[in-house]
C-alpha cells in the first residue's frame, strides 16, 4: 500500500500580507510533483481568502482551527462552511497549542473533527505527549487515548491525516530522533489496525511534527511509518521547499 507523502505547513499566527505574499511567490516557483507529495499550507484564518487566491493550485490550503457547528452566536469562531466558501479544503484540529494554550478538550476536538469531516473538509488531526508524559513512560497511553477520541468521530478515513507531534519537540528545536518518531508511528498504526481496520491502518498517513527542518527531514522521511510532516517554524522559510522534497 503506497501512502502519498504529505507535507503540511503550519504558519500559526505569523506573517502579514507582505511577508506571506513573498513566501507565496517563493513557494509558487517550487516544483511540486503532485504524484509524489501532497502539500497543504495552514494560514491564519483572516488570510485564508488572500492565501488561496495567491497560492498556486498545486498547494492545498488549511485553516488552523474551526468550530463544531455551521453558524450562529459564537463570537470569534469560524466554521467549515466558511472555510470551504474561501476555496479551502483542509483544517488542522487538535494542535497542541489549541489543547494546551486554549484548553481544548479531547471531547471538543472530537466534535470538531466530526463536523469538519461531515462538511467535506480534510482534517489534519494532531496528537502528542508532553515532556512529563514521555518521561513518565505514558507516551503510548496518551497518544492512544487522543487517537481514540478522534477515531470515534471519523467515518471516512480517506479525509484524515494523523499528525504525531510530541509537545516537547514543538518550537523547541528538539526534533524527535527518527527512531523516536518511527517507534510511535508504528504503534499508532498498530492501534489503528486493532481498533479501526487493517485497511485504514495501511492507508492513513501518519505525519510527524516538531522542529522539522531542512536538515532533519530526510532521515525522518526515510522511516517506514513516517508519511510526511507538519512543519511550523521552517514552513515560513524557503527551507520548506527542501522539506517538501524530503522523499524525492
Ligand atoms: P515547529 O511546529 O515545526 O515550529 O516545531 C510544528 C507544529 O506546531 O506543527
Amino acid at each position: 500500500m503506497t501512502r502519498k507523502f504529505f507535507v503540511g505547513g503550519n504558519w500559526k499566527m505569523n506573517g502579514d500580507k507582505k511577508s506571506l505574499g513573498e513566501l507565496i511567490q517563493t513557494l509558487n516557483g517550487a516544483t511540486v510533483d503532485q504524484n509524489v507529495v501532497e502539500v497543504v499550507c495552514g494560514a491564519p484564518s483572516i488570510y485564508l481568502d488572500f492565501v488561496r487566491s495567491k497560492l498556486d493550485a498545486k498547494f492545498g490550503v488549511a485553516a488552523q482551527n474551526c468550530y463544531k457547528v455551521p453558524k450562529g452566536a459564537y463570537t470569534g469562531e469560524i466554521s467549515p462552511v466558511m472555510i470551504k466558501d474561501c476555496g479551502v479544503h483542509w483544517v488542522i484540529l487538535g494542535h497542541s497549542e489549541r489543547r494546551h494554550v486554549f484548553g481544548e478538550s479531547d471531547e471538543l476536538i472530537g466534535q470538531k473533527t466530526a463536523h469538519a469531516l461531515e462538511n467535506g473538509l480534510g482534517v489534519i488531526a494532531c496528537i502528542g505527549e508532553k515532556l512529563d508524559e514521555r518521561e513518565g513512560g505514558i507516551t503510548e497511553k496518551v497518544v492512544f487515548s487522543q487517537t481514540k477520541v478522534i477515531a470515534d468521530n471519523v467515518k471516512d478515513w480517506s479525509k484524515v491525516v494523523l499528525a504525531y507531534e510530541p509537545v516537547w519537540a514543538i518550537g523547541t528545536g528538539k526534533t524527535a530522533s527518527p527512531q523516536q518518531a518511527q517507534e510511535v508511528h508504528e504503534k499508532l498504526r498498530e492501534w489503528l489496525k486493532t481498533n479501526v481496520s487493517e485497511a485504514v491502518a495501511n492507508s492513513v498517513r501518519i505525519i510527524y511534527g516538531g522542529s522539522v527542518t531542512g536538515a532533519t527531514c530526510k532521515e525522518l522521511a526515510s522511516q517506514k511509518d513516517v508519511d510526511g510532516f507538519l512543519v511550523g517554524g521552517a514552513s515560513l522559510k524557503p527551507e520548506f521547499i527542501d522539506i517538501i522534497h524530503a522523499k524525492a
